[in-house]
């Protein structure tokens, strides 16, 4: 299936899709490569394309990918508590906000339902790289990652990029067999076939209060 949007169709409607992936419709691997040989398109630095995507559709990996998600989202859910909390009562932002929650617990009950997870990692680890090192690091991958979003929205799949699973970065590394000392997991991109096709922009600050001409 192709939707045959626009090129500013295809970047101002793709989103974080949760509740409307289709969790029962298969995923055909071929349409998965595809998307990637798109992916392998983007840009790295000094062109080192030192990428690679683990794509998981084995139910059991799925499952125990799904109950390292669920702990990251305890997690982050206790760490982020008082921030959304003031974000709720922010007249202006809690409606958006109380939406992004009731879909984000949605995706972490469902996450292993989903039928096919892509892993974007890069070569290396970071930890106590400086700046520059880091940005040239995820400067190599989420291009990549982006991509094969927008690849994937174009066949009529939704995805969400999402890091929670990296609070245990090292144990989905066992689960699928990654050498985590020499290889970085980027994200972890849940795809599946969504519920109707339609998706409009999101709201987004005003231009104005992000963008500086010449001076900050
Ligand atoms: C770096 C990054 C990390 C993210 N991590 C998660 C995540 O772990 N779980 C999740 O449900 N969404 C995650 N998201 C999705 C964001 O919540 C989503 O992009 C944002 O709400 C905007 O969605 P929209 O473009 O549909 O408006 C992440 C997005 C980015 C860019």
């Amino acid at each position: 299936m192709r939707l045959a949007l626009t090129p500013d169709q295809l970047l101002t409607t793709t989103r974080a899709v949760r509740k409307r992936l289709d969790l029962t419709r298969p995923v055909e691997p071929e349409v998965i490569r595809e998307c990637l040989e798109i992916a392998v398109q983007a840009p790295t630095g000094g062109n080192s394309q030192g990428w690679s995507f683990v794509v998981v559709t084995d139910a059991a990996k799925r499952q125990a990918l799904g109950d390292i998600y669920r702990r990251g989202y305890e997690e982050y859910r206790r760490l982020t508590a008082a921030v959304a909390q003031r974000i709720l009562q922010d007249p202006a932002r809690g409606a958006i906000q109380q939406r992004v929650i009731s879909s984000s617990d949605y995706l972490a009950e469902h996450l292993h339902e989903i039928p096919v997870f892509v892993i974007p990692c890069i070569r290396g680890r970071l930890e106590g790289k400086s700046s520059r090192e880091q940005a040239g690091a995820w400067g190599s991958i989420l291009p990549a990652a982006w991509s094969f979003m927008l690849a994937a929205r174009e066949r009529g799949l939704g995805t969400v990029l999402t890091t929670i699973h990296l609070f245990y970065e090292q144990d989905a590394a066992n689960v699928l067999g990654i050498p985590f000392e020499k290889v970085t997991q980027a994200a972890l991109i849940p795809v599946a076939y969504t519920q109707g096709t339609e998706f409009s922009p999101a709201p987004r600050e005003s231009l104005d209060r992000v963008v500086h001409w010449n001076e900050w």
